[in-house]
């Protein structure tokens, strides 16, 4: 059994500040709730970018669950695609918040896996409006997409993106990329 060095993964994985509607990439994750319609926050700027096809696909999608992933058109968005997932809304820790937002990215994985998307730009899912505190929520991310790099090679899943919108995200993003790839 070859010894897995996560460190080999530090190339397929960047993290940056910046506005994830920008992002060149075959498919960004939108952090969006069970409805699909669209709403505010990282919901709100993807649906204004992509424009109004994107709401019109996403109707025929007849809503989401919370850990769900569903895959859209990209529109007016240089992306490709839009895979939509709704992250958990934060209580307290005891209802199951972190099991959920760990599906939020492993299925947006499998979505991208099972569509020949290699490159792929995630939110900070659940940090926002859901309340979901960003350190925790950095190391879950940050987990999902270390396993799915370790089982899934270059030729399937090229490079991942963690695009924080504001710096204390990305202060917690870059501080556990350091730790795992330091
Ligand atoms: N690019 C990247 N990240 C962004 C952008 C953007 N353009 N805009 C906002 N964000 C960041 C926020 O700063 C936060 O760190 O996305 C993270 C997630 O915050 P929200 O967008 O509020 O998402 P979430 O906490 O999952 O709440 C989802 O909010 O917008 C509504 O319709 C959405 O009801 C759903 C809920």
């Amino acid at each position: 059994m070859e010894t897995i060095d996560i460190r080999e993964q530090a190339e397929r994985i960047e993290v940056i500040k910046g506005d994830i509607t920008e992002m060149n990439v075959d498919a960004i994750v939108n952090a969006a709730n069970k409805s699909l319609l669209g709403g505010g926050g990282v919901d709100g700027a993807i649906h204004r970018v992509a424009g109004p096809e994107l709401l019109e696909e996403t109707k025929t999608l007849g809503g989401a669950e919370t850990g769900e992933a569903k895959l859209t058109k990209g529109y007016n968005l240089p992306a490709a695609y839009v895979i939509h997932t709704v992250g958990p809304v934060y209580q307290d820790g005891q209802h199951n918040e972190e099991e959920l937002l760990r599906q939020c990215y492993d299925h947006s994985l499998e979505t991208a896996l099972a569509n020949n998307i290699k490159t792929i730009a995630f939110p900070s899912i659940s940090t926002g409006a859901y309340r979901y505190p960003v350190e925790e929520a950095a190391k879950i991310a940050f987990d999902s997409v270390l396993d799915a790099l370790l089982q899934h090679d270059a030729s399937e899943l090229e490079k991942v993106y963690f695009v924080a919108f504001d710096d204390e995200t990305y202060h917690y993003y870059q501080k556990l990329y350091d730790l795992y790839f330091a």
